[in-house]
């Protein structure tokens, strides 16, 4: 009798283990897999919450729930809270089932929602791969105040099943953006060159053109196409650096002054430590300095800049320098605009700060401080 079970729960974990392997679309594969369990375990109905790392829980498949829960599109479902929620929250759910009263139907039998179909407890296993959680799976059947123990381990094996699919899925998700961003990366590298070939064609029929008349008003035009066609140009060269951290392979140093030479200015550079930071902080450093740059290379009116990278073991404080126009800076206002918001904000990003002082005519300087924190090194 004992085997015969074993063999019918074994078929239920395969069938289920083929049901999760056949979808990529969480949401099917979610429903599709609460169907199947029902009806192998004869269980009536369930549903099932995914639940972020702040606690804030989405209802995603759900079969044949009771009337009073699906009132109003499924309302009683989506908002408020509930005891299985409140003890998966805070980490009382320790055990891989339970069983719990239903606090959205105590809530329906009270304001009268509707016919709550027998319905009073329902079992709740946590879906889990490894560490991670990703929510809860809650069957129940009319009447039924109890689970046996042979129910709860197979809910348990199907509901750790579940959490290693969803984990499955949510990897294949993450890969593929990263996929698009490569392509739309490459797209607009392609797109940068055939641009690129027009601007510089411009540039040259425009100067061609100029030998071509001796009127100084035309001569002046023609000098000003050219002129915004180089700066178009130039500006397509740091559209494309600012794409993805392209170059920091080589450090981040060496990025720095061949971003600045594509910009036309000279960095003069001094590092103190080893930088040898995460690929997390160096890119937020790198988008910081390339802002930075570009605001010398726009605004200061020099070639040389110069840049320090002081590293210790809790912190890394770079500064950005040139000693050109220099601007009104006044520190306790707003920032003026989105340059230099978006260079403090990146610092705060990696809980770092982002310090600038400018006076008219002295120059400019902007001192980025992070800290190094265990394991982001
Ligand atoms: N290195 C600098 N030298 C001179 N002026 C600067 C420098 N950096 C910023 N500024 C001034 O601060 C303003 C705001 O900079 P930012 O927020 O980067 O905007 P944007 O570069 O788009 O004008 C600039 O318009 C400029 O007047
Ligand atoms: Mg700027």
């Amino acid at each position: 009798m004992k085997d015969k079970k074993q063999m019918s729960d074994n078929q239920t974990l395969k069938e289920i283990a083929e049901t999760l392997n056949s979808e990529n679309d969480l949401q099917v594969m979610l429903h599709e897999v609460l169907k199947k369990l029902l009806s192998l375990t004869g269980l009536h109905t369930g549903w099932i919450f995914l639940i972020d790392k702040q606690g804030k829980y989405e209802l995603i498949a759900d079969y044949k729930m009771p009337e009073a829960l699906c009132v109003r599109d499924k309302q009683p479902m989506c908002e408020g809270g509930c005891w299985c929620l409140d003890r998966y929250n805070d980490g009382r759910l320790k055990r891989a089932t339970n069983i719990i009263e239903c606090k959205r139907i105590e809530d329906a039998i009270e304001l009268n929602w509707g016919d709550t179909e027998g319905i009073t407890h329902h079992a709740t296993v946590p879906l889990r791969a490894g560490k991670e959680a990703f929510g809860l799976l809650n069957v129940a059947s009319p009447h039924k105040v109890h689970f046996s123990d042979d129910e709860l381990v197979l809910l348990e094996g199907v509901a750790y099943q579940i959490g290693t699919a969803i984990k499955r899925v949510t990897l294949a998700k993450k890969e593929n953006e990263l996929m698009l961003l490569a392509e739309r990366n490459r797209l607009a590298r392609d797109l940068h060159d055939s641009v690129n070939q027009l601007l510089f064609s411009l540039v040259l029929t425009a100067r061609g053109t100029k030998e071509m008349t001796n009127e100084p008003e035309i001569k002046d035009m023609l000098s000003y196409m050219q002129q915004l066609s180089q700066d178009a140009l130039k500006e397509m060269k740091a559209l494309i650096w600012q794409l993805r951290p392209q170059g920091l392979e080589n450090g981040i140093s060496t990025a720095l002054i061949d971003y600045a030479k594509m910009l036309g200015l000279e960095v003069h550079m001094d590092v103190n430590g080893v930088l040898n930071l995460s690929s997390h902080l160096e890119e937020a450093l790198w988008r910081i300095a390339q802002e930075s740059l570009n605001n010398c290379s726009k605004h200061a009116d020099v070639k040389d800049v110069f840049i320090t990278f002081n590293i210790t073991n809790d912190f890394v404080v770079m500064t950005i320098q040139d000693r050109g126009h220099g601007f009104f800076y006044e520190p306790h206002k707003e920032l003026p605009s989105l340059g230099l918001l978006s260079m403090k904000e990146r610092a705060e990003l990696v809980k770092g700060t982002c310090h600038i002082e400018s006076a008219l005519g002295k120059g400019t300087k902007v001192t980025i401080t992070i800290p190094i924190e265990e394991g982001t090194r």
